[in-house]
């Protein structure tokens, strides 16, 4: 970091122009807060308000920045250690889509793995590229996703040697790490461009117990939701790029395609100051919370019948490391599933995590966590290992998952053909319109433009009649599964 990190570009520059108090004639409507509903003006404050400006006098322009905007992007490519950075306003989501577009086109291959987000399919489908699928490892004791090996991603290049580049998750929403270093240098040994999906790993860059990040592994772009862990609002998030790889002038365009041309200067000013903040002051922040996790993590691993990811992870199923900040407990030994601890959490003791699955319950701390949260999640902890201890029989995974579909399509030929909604049993032998993703493990059992497997409809059946969630299933017929239409 060699810039002054103190600076706050854009929301010195948002301060400025309300203290001008000017008469408003521009978008939005509520001018500056004076058409807000009065209970949230309330509630709220008239500030936050007065900043929700657009593209006026002084506040530059996220699609063309020459101002503020570009200081601040500046300053965040400073902070991360990248070339340039971009400010989403769509979330990483939008990132991911324009990162893919940055590096593919049409009919060409790109390799990204199994258990990706779904704005990775929703980048393949714009993109028209064609998905070499990389099968993640998976820890069947734990019914966790692994990582992915370099061994594994170099005989997958062997017979894609014509992929354009690779994507990869680092840490996934359960903290597990891959060997970043090992793909990256492995794509880049290919001649490919390596794009970094940091969602939940922004943090990183600023601790040494945490990092490196993939940015200073050598990934070519990464993309960060800076309001998953840096303490930005939430749907902020930034793109960073570094090197020559990736053409900087296509992924502005592809940006401008996926963002709002109304960006929010509330979301705007927010990255600037969280940027700010991590660089000034991550360190110690992180510090407190690698204590407060640390501290929960050894009472939580005391409770009987109770278990807490961690390092010990490490070496198994391709995993390379572990982000400590996260909590994901398991009660598996007590036969309590994630999702019925997540209700209890909720319901019997008021306590609010990320989600639930089978075997776990993911908690996130993040920089805003407090002491007096933990101690609750520890107390309601011990009460549920009291509670249950002796009641039930231990959880077995039995999640294996059918072998992967062959692809007949590209996601974007089968996304834009002509679709019907068929029962899923007579869908077998069609092809895929859509993404069907079960948890555990996360991983699409089937994405579109794939042919829809015996082995496939087997498993949907076994995963709905246990009423597991299975995201992309329609509540309103959830016998039905969309087809390309023949
Ligand atoms: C691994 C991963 N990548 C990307 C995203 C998308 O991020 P955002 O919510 O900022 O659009 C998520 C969101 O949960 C995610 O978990």
């Amino acid at each position: 970091m060699k810039k002054d990190q103190r600076r706050t570009p854009l929301f010195d520059a948002i301060l400025d122009f309300v203290a001008r108090a000017p008469a408003p004639f521009f978008i939005p409507s509520h001018k500056m807060g004076r058409g807000i509903d009065p209970r949230w003006l309330d509630f709220a404050g008239e500030n936050i308000f007065k900043m929700d400006l657009s593209e006026v006098r002084g506040l530059d322009d996220l699609h063309r920045p020459r101002g503020p905007i570009a200081e601040a992007q500046a300053l965040a490519a400073d902070a991360w250690g990248a070339d340039r950075s971009f400010f989403l306003v769509n979330g990483t989501s939008a990132g991911i889509i324009a990162a893919i577009c940055g590096v593919v086109s049409e009919g060409r291959k790109i390799i990204v793995p199994r258990n990706a987000h779904k704005s990775v399919v929703f980048g393949l489908i714009v993109s028209g590229a064609i998905p070499v699928y990389v099968p993640a490892e998976i820890h069947a004791e734990k019914g966790l996703v692994g990582g992915i090996s370099r061994k594994k991603l170099e005989s997958i290049y062997a017979e894609n040697a014509d992929a354009k580049g690779v994507l990869a998750v680092s840490p996934s929403y359960h903290g597990i790490c891959g060997d970043m270093r090992g793909l990256i240098e492995a794509t880049h040994a290919r001649g490919g461009a390596f794009i970094a999906d940091e969602a939940h790993g922004n943090h990183a860059y600023f601790h040494e117990a945490l990092g490196p990040g993939a940015l200073a592994l050598g990934a070519d772009c990464a993309c960060q939701s800076l309001h998953k862990m840096s303490g930005s609002l939430t749907q902020s998030s930034v793109l960073h790029i570094a090197g020559d790889r990736m053409d900087a002038s296509r992924l502005e365009a592809n940006l401008q395609m996926t963002q709002s041309t109304s960006p929010s200067y509330l979301l705007l000013a927010s990255l600037d100051l969280a940027r700010s903040r991590m660089a000034l002051h991550g360190r110690e922040i992180l510090d407190r919370l690698l204590f407060l996790s640390e501290a929960a993590r050894r009472e939580l691993t005391a409770l009987p019948g109770i278990e807490v990811l961690g390092e010990e992870l490490i070496g198994e199923a391709e995993i390379a490391g572990y982000d400590p900040i996260r909590l994901v407990i398991s009660a598996r030994e007590l036969g309590v599933e994630g999702y019925e601890l997540y209700r209890l959490l909720r319901d019997d003791y008021n306590i609010e995590i990320e989600f639930g699955d089978y075997f776990h319950a993911v908690c996130v701390l993040g920089i805003g966590t407090a002491k007096e949260d933990v101690d609750r999640l520890i107390l309601a902890m011990k009460d549920i290992s009291r509670r249950f201890g002796g009641l039930r029989k231990p959880l077995v995974w039995d999640g294996s998952l059918p072998p992967a579909p062959p692809m007949l399509m590209t996601p974007r030929a089968a996304h834009f053909a002509e679709r019907v909604r068929v029962p899923r049993r007579e869908a077998v032998g069609r092809i895929c319109a859509q993404t069907l993703a079960p948890y555990p493990p996360g991983i699409p059992v089937i994405c579109p433009g794939e042919a829809i497997t015996e082995d496939i409809c087997d498993f949907l059946d076994a995963q709905i009649g246990k009423g597991r969630p299975l995201h992309g299933l329609d509540d309103g017929d959830p016998d039905g599964i969309a087809v390309v239409k023949e």
